[in-house]
């Protein structure tokens, strides 16, 4: 934490306490309230952390107003313009742009990562064929840290090294083996001639009868969906990690414990709720009827896919995944999906609606990635196994920065009593 001359006066029942104020390198400037409660006998409250900070961090940066995201501080539209999602994983794990033959030794590394251990066959035969693929992927990566003990030492940097890498190589070939599950068709292995988001897909869509081959427009695509999903600050799921790694918990625990935070609606779920939606809304001549729902107060309907927590004017990632899902489905010529006249029509209408304008609410990334998954004829309860494993590389990220900070101690938030003071137990026969 940078020293500071700066501090605010908080003054309660006539006594006033001096708080230091850091100034960030981006964005604002943070209240240091670590010694409030012994100062002053106070602490503060702050139900969603909308106005709290539980970390320094270096890895990304997220202007809400101004919509902007920097990893590492290149812009997110540079980097999925550009880079490549692995080279993105390499530059949010070690903070900078791998050279040539640095870049090379971290693809191969992963590449050679991809396969999991035979026996986790087994773990996935104890699932019910229905299960939904997110229940699978929570399980077998916290069985995880049941098959790679020799990387669950997390005062080990090696051994957090080699469970960072096995977590980014294996999550596709889990999400794969989950999806395959699933559908009841055999597991595909993983191919070390194929690029990361390639092999992704033939796991997913290959079957044993025949020869599979990757379009690579459709793996650009993917590719791009996983770099814009890396990492966001401190999100719900990520800051879920943070949690668990201050335990002490193994990466695996951890990171299934980031999957099952990401698994709900009004996180990573929101891209399958959203196609959910749109199905549900079915045409555009209904859209009136939802929009009306997500404006009244008395239903709990929300248009899925738009809104943000931090993001109040537009969100950086859904204008880059808008140009994907154009190239996507011009490709696959399925622009007159009836899905997508829907989801056009429906940001038409949100977009030129003063309750949606006035409140900041439009398309989020979740609006866009589920039109070009769904495109790309993945079932949607694949939407949100494809979020977590491309947050995959951002959990362990931040993982990995919360232990390396010597000054990191178990989280313990406090609350805000409201239950019943001090009473005496009252036996069955007199209450
Ligand atoms: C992700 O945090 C991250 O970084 C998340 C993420 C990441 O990369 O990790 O970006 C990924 O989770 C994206 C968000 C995906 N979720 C959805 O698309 C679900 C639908 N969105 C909403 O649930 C909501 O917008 C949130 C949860 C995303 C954000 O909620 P906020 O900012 O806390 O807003 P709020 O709940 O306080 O609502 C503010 C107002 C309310 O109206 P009032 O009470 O002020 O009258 O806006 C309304 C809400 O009713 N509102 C919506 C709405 N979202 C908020 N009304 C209709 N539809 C919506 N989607």
């Amino acid at each position: 934490m940078t020293e500071t001359d700066k501090t605010a006066t908080l003054t309660i029942d006539g006594k006033s306490i001096e708080l230091p104020i850091y100034s960030p390198t981006a964005g604002p400037d943070v209240l240091d309230i670590r010694k409030l409660y012994g100062q002053a006998g106070v602490f503060t409250y702050d139900p969603g952390f909308t106005s709290t900070a539980s970390c320094d961090s270096t890895i990304t940066y997220i202007d809400g107003e101004e919509g902007v995201l920097l990893h590492r501080g290149y812009p997110i539209d540079q980097l999925a313009g550009t880079s490549h999602y692995l080279e993105v994983c390499f530059l949010l794990l070690y903070g900078y742009l791998p050279s040539a033959k640095e870049l090379d030794e971290f693809e191969s590394t992963i590449t050679r990562h991809t396969m999991v251990h035979e026996q986790m066959i087994n773990f996935f035969r104890g699932f019910r064929r229905d299960a939904h693929p997110m229940a699978i992927i929570v399980g077998v990566v916290g069985a995880m840290s049941a098959f790679y003990h020799d990387s669950t030492d997390i005062n080990d940097p090696r051994q957090r090294e080699v469970a960072s890498h096995r977590l980014i190589a294996k999550m596709p070939t889990i999400a794969a083996m989950a999806y395959k599950y699933t559908i009841g068709q055999p597991f595909v292995y993983p191919r070390n001639d194929l690029d990361y988001a390639s092999n992704f897909l033939r796991m997913c869509f290959a079957v044993p009868c025949e020869d599979y081959e990757v379009n690579p427009i459709l793996a650009r695509a993917m590719d791009r969906i996983f770099t814009l999903h890396a990492d966001h600050e401190q999100n719900a799921s990520t800051s879920t990690v943070r949690l668990a790694s201050s335990s002490g918990a193994n990466p695996f625990a951890c990171i299934a414990a980031g999957v099952a935070c990401l698994w709900g609606p009004a996180h990573g779920g929101a891209n399958q709720a959203c196609l959910e939606m749109l199905k549900e809304i079915g045409t555009p001549d209904r859209i009136p009827e939802f929009i009306a729902r997500a404006k009244d107060k008395n239903d709990p309907f929300r248009l899925m896919g738009f809104g943000h927590r931090v993001y109040k004017n537009f969100d950086p990632r859904a204008t880059v995944m808008k140009q994907s899902a154009d190239e996507v489905l011009d490709l696959l010529g399925v622009e007159d999906n009836p899905v997508l006249a829907t989801a056009k029509a429906l940001e038409a209408a949100a977009l030129a609606d003063p309750y949606f304008a006035d409140k900041k609410l439009f398309p989020n990334v979740d609006f866009y990635s589920g039109i070009i998954l769904e495109a790309m004829g993945f079932p949607t309860s694949m939407f949100t196994p494809i979020f977590a494993l491309s947050r995959t590389v951002g959990w362990i990220s931040q993982w990995k920065e919360q232990l390396s900070d010597p000054a990191h101690k178990i989280g313990r938030p406090r609350q805000l009593y409201q239950g019943e003071t001090e009473r005496n137990y009252v036996d069955i026969e007199d209450r």
